[in-house]
């Protein structure tokens, strides 16, 4: 039995800066993780070039049952705090729209960066390592893993949401959490394609990779962004966005064109320029196989003054207020992050230690506070690793 005084199980993003903390506080810590690469998700964030954060993080970019939990965190380890990390290292980022940052090269840099002030740290690193059991020993924990047991004063839960599972995406965080009595808010695939059936499908599929600037509403939430038609449904930010927002049976209304009011510039063109092709004046806005496949479904063809104000209302309609119900969502198989996790009640929003259980504390996206698209889930990843860090 080996005592150690911290064990942060899961070498994400969350957990690296968690543990990296923990030592410079000099601190005694294991960073276990059952997978051989660790850091993974953030070598495949971005595209490649991990978007670290965002300019505007706050509490309004986040989901959550409780929105106000977030607060203390982020305002204890800030966006601007990351950035002063990543300058630190010499690592060159630039923002590429909305105050999302992305490295200029690698998202490998940011890994190493995370690796190496773990290195400074002290943390001992146990990747491969399976976590079997933790239990309570007096006011100590004891945890048996696959390389042996310890006798440990903090334990740190950080091994992420269900998305991805390819890459080692796990329930262990909703397992243990369960074990200590704590409540867990449903988890949901969120920043995650939608998808379709029948001729809403078919529609998708034969626009497969054509995308489109516009205006996607769930309720009272809406997101402006690109939208992009694929094979399975509809993707691309604004889509990736209110999934987040989506559930079961709800309609999405899709405005495709957000700056044009389409029924007074229809009304207006069929005086101004009542010779011209519907299809062509559309096509000046939108690309031409949307329109084509639109007017084709509507049953729209011909010049403008040979078109009944009925009919162009229809059209108008169908660009500014497309109303669909998706099927689904494509899963945690490409989710981004899952929504929901750890219930934000049994924690403290200032360290995120459990409230009922001194000394065990749950991190990242394994609890109930999901980011919007753009740099926000590595944001939060940060900042609970960060105060989390400061009191394990
Ligand atoms: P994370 O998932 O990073 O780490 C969990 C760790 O725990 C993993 O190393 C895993 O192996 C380990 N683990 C799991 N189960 C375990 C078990 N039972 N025992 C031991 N170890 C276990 N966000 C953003 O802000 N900007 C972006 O650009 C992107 N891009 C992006 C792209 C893609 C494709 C995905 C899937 C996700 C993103 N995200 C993102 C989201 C972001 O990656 C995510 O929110 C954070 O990685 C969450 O950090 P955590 O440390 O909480 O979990």
């Amino acid at each position: 039995m080996h005592d150690v005084d911290v064990i942060v199980i899961g070498a994400g993003a969350a957990g690296m800066m968690c543990a990296a903390q923990a030592g410079k506080r000099g601190r005694e810590v294991v960073l276990i993780d059952h997978a051989k690469k660790i850091g993974e998700k953030i070598r495949i964030s971005g595209g490649g070039r991990c978007n670290f954060t965002n300019l505007y993080a706050g509490p309004d970019a986040y989901l959550s049952q409780n929105p106000h939990f977030c607060k203390s965190a982020l305002k204890q380890y800030t966006q601007y705090d990351f950035i002063e990390l990543v300058k630190s290292y010499g690592i060159a980022f630039h923002e590429k729209k909305l105050g999302q940052l992305f490295c200029d090269e690698s998202a490998q840099q940011i890994i190493d960066m995370l690796l190496d002030e773990c290195r400074d740290a002290g943390v001992r690193l146990a990747t491969e390592t399976e976590v079997q059991e933790i239990s309570k020993d007096g006011d100590k924990y004891k945890l048996i893993s696959s390389q042996g047991e310890y006798r440990v004063q903090s334990i740190v839960i950080a091994s992420g949401g269900l998305s991805i599972p390819k890459i080692g995406a796990t329930k262990f965080a909703y397992q243990i959490a369960e074990q200590f009595g704590l409540n867990i808010i449903a988890p949901y695939a969120a920043l995650v394609p939608l998808t379709f059936q029948n001729e809403l499908l078919d529609f998708c599929k034969e626009l497969s990779g054509v995308s489109v600037d516009a205006n996607i509403s769930c309720g009272q939430v809406s997101f402006r962004e690109g939208l992009l038609f694929t094979h399975r449904g509809l993707s691309g930010p604004s889509i990736l966005q209110i999934s987040s927002y989506w559930s079961s049976g709800a309609e999405i209304m899709v405005n495709l064109l957000p700056d044009q009011d389409m029924a007074a510039y229809l009304k207006g063109q069929k005086h101004q320029q009542p010779k011209i092709d519907v299809q062509k004046l559309l096509s000046e806005m939108l690309p031409s196989r949307l329109v084509q496949k639109i007017c084709d479904e509507v049953q729209i063809k011909g010049r403008l003054a040979e078109l009944s104000d009925k009919d162009l209302m229809l059209l108008a309609r169908r660009l500014n207020q497309w109303t669909i119900i998706p099927s689904g969502t494509e899963g945690y198989r490409t989710a981004e992050v899952t929504r929901g996790g750890v219930d934000t009640d049994a924690l403290s929003s200032k360290t995120m230690e459990v409230k009922q259980h001194p000394g065990l504390f749950f991190i990242g996206e394994a609890v109930d506070v999901t980011g919007h698209l753009g740099g926000y889930n590595f944001q939060w990843a940060w900042s609970s690793g960060y105060v989390a860090g400061q009191y394990a």
